[in-house]
């Protein structure tokens, strides 16, 4: 398999953008034009961004699964479709072909149907890093069910809200998950979550610990017996569901500047088209190459370019169950050599940790095969990307440098390996059929270059959010609002004289944890539960290795306490409300809180001291009680 569509040079490349530019739907039509489906569209393209109604290759028919499994299979049904390394050294890894992977899928597709599930049916996935993980959520896509991933970092509570929004009855997880030395014990998460879910019906569990689990009779069946019982059934086949390109593929939830999370929702036939464009294109894929990507499948990157775009591509994606650091801070490079890894695709969070144990761990190692190396989910500092040229890339492999979000479904804007430049902290280029513009507070375009300023969208593209799960009109006011027929996206962006675009961060109150997207109201709600808190405010902060660091202001209703108990008991609060990745790392207990004569809290004030910008704090005259800042200032941890 080669990929007609993928470009070659710069000369090409700009070309490429002016036609995807000038004829949006010409373009996309073609690239469309290589994926198999049951009918082709009757329109390409119908869109506003006012209500919003985004339709991409409408009346067209086909099933996702066909395109990253069934046509494969006469070319490629003997290669390697997942390699999967498990979090255990010492455990054997498994390969899958795509004909074992079509085979499995069709399996468990059999196994959901079953246990009822039926198309359009909500199926929420609670799982480690296993095979299964991918079986799936590619099982889920076989049969028209719309799967919503959840990360295994999320704590009961958080599955429940998530079950709740999606109405979902059924949850595939597993008894229990390795990572690095720990076992976390999904099913018993999951069991605490159904406490207040009792519309779950069905409960499909795979075995990968032994970790003691109860299973409900009635609601909890094991993974293993129900494919026993599919063979004996003797009907290894299920066909694929013919689904609408507009139909949902998947809900995937993710933090905004509310307390509650949005369940961001994507459609069958512009996201395959996207996520394949977008992998063949900035990772330069050729035939054969062995592609990993670090990332979790409980999050966007892991779906779009662990899953179904690398599948879609024919291509090889090795999945790694464990953590980069153990049994040591090798293991990535111990990976890279062990299967002879082409494309690197990881976090800056992930580089700079790593960084931090030398180079003792790197040097064991010869990294010869690496041809691209990629980044995605955070700003990477200079530093941390000359380490990773140097002494992983050897001064020879491209970085590609990934922006985009769980609501653009696929990257955006980056360079592309062996086709435009890459510089050290630029994402640089859009992809074809992406038109990015900078604007100001009030709305105007602002042009030329050396800019900065809000970076919106301005047009389609197959990949985009199409609604927030049960609520269209939060999807409206979140992204479509804020700028008249833009696409806004929460980040701002600097343009220089080249054209090249720098992300320089969240522009709402958004935080990017070791490339985790937490909302700060999320993380205030969750240490307002606990009793013995007034109120909270949550702002984030420079951190050496997670990018942002959580840092919280507290006022406690009784000061006479122990309060190194407290911030243990606000810190274990937050982990059971929303989940461990959202521990503040630092809580100032304060009396009060800086705000405006209406009640308005000024972060802009908080920011700057956990900055440790004391110096330059603005303008406090509008402070109700401006005697608090000195307060606070005084406190800082
Ligand atoms: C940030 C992850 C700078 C950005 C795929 C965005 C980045 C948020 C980059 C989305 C990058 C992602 N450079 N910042 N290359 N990539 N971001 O939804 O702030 O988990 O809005 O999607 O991560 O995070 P999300």
């Amino acid at each position: 398999m080669s990929y007609p569509y993928q470009i070659q040079s710069r000369e090409e490349y700009d070309s490429v953008y002016q036609k995807s530019v000038a004829d949006p739907e010409g373009f996309w039509s073609d690239i469309a034009g290589h994926f198999y489906w049951r009918k082709r569209w009757d329109k390409v393209l119908d869109w506003n961004f006012t209500e919003p109604d985004v339709k991409w290759f409408s009346g067209a028919k086909l099933n996702i699964t066909e395109n990253c499994l069934d046509r494969h299979l006469g070319l490629l049904g003997n290669k390697p479709a997942i390699i999967w390394e498990p979090n255990s050294p010492e455990e054997h890894h498994r390969m899958l072909t795509y004909r074992d992977l079509h085979l499995k899928v069709m399996q468990f597709a059999n196994v959901l149907k079953n246990n009822g599930v039926t198309k359009g049916d909500r199926v929420c996935i609670y799982m480690g890093m296993v095979p299964e993980l991918a079986i799936a959520v590619l099982a889920c896509a076989r049969i028209g069910a719309i799967h919503s991933v959840i990360f295994g970092g999320f704590s009961a509570q958080s599955i429940a809200d998530r079950l709740q929004d999606a109405n979902a009855k059924f949850i595939v997880t597993c008894d229990g998950a390795f990572r690095g030395n720990k076992e976390i014990p999904l099913k018993s998460v999951i069991d605490d979550a159904l406490v207040q879910c009792k519309f779950v019906e069905k409960v499909i569990v795979l075995t990968r610990t032994r970790t003691p689990v109860s299973m409900i009779k009635g609601r909890d069946v094991w993974w293993e017996d129900e494919i026993k019982k599919v063979e004996t059934q003797g009907n290894a086949d299920c066909p694929a569901e013919e689904m609408d390109a507009e139909d949902m593929l998947f809900i995937l939830y993710t933090s905004g500047s509310t307390g509650k999370p949005k369940g961001v929702v994507h459609t069958c036939g512009g996201y395959m088209v996207y996520t394949n464009y977008s992998f063949i294109n900035v990772f330069n894929y050729q035939p054969g190459e062995i592609f990993f990507c670090t990332a979790d499948i409980g999050w966007i990157t892991g779906h779009s370019y662990i899953v179904y775009g690398p599948l879609s591509a024919g291509a090889t994606t090795l999945m790694f169950e464990g953590v980069p650091t153990w049994p040591d801070a090798g293991r990535f490079w111990d990976i890279i050599d062990k299967y002879k890894v082409n494309i690197f695709y990881t976090a800056p969070t992930a580089i700079r940790s790593l960084m931090g144990y030398g180079l003792g761990p790197v040097q064991q190692h010869k990294l010869t095969s690496l041809r691209v190396l990629g980044t995605v989910g955070e700003p990477i500092n200079e530093e941390a990307w000359n380490w990773f040229h140097e002494h992983i890339g050897k001064s020879k492999c491209p970085i590609v440098d990934t922006w985009w979000q769980t609501e653009t479904g696929g990257i955006l804007i980056s360079n592309m390996a062996n086709v435009t430049p890459g510089i050290p902290t630029y994402a640089t280029y859009p992809l074809p059929g992406v038109q990015p513009v900078l604007l100001d507070e009030q709305g105007g375009e602002i042009t030329g270059n050396n800019v900065t300023g809000n970076l919106c969208i301005k047009f389609p593209w197959p990949g985009m959010i199409r609604t927030t799960y049960g609520d269209h009109e939060r999807c409206r006011t979140n992204y479509f609002a804020t700028y008249e027929n833009q696409y806004f996206t929460g980040d701002g962006s600097f343009r220089n004289e080249e054209g090249m675009y720098r992300i320089t961060g969240r522009v709402d109150d958004v935080l990017n944890v070791s490339g985790h997207r937490i909302g700060t109201a999320e993380v205030e709600n969750a240490i307002n539960m606990h009793a013995g808190v007034v109120e909270s405010a949550v702002v984030g902060y420079p951190h050496e290795i997670k990018g942002q660091g959580i840092y919280a202001y507290v006022i406690l209703n009784n000061d006479q306490v122990d309060k190194e108990l407290f911030k243990k008991d606000i810190t274990a609060t937050v982990s059971r409300i929303i989940g461990p990745i959202a521990k503040p790392d630092k809580i100032q207990f304060v009396k009060g809180l800086p705000k405006t004569r209406s009640g308005k809290i000024m972060r802009r004030i908080l920011r700057k001291v956990a900055e440790g910008e004391m110096e330059n704090l603005g303008d406090t005259s509008a402070l109700l009680e401006p005697a608090v800042v000195q307060e606070i200032v005084k406190g800082k941890l």
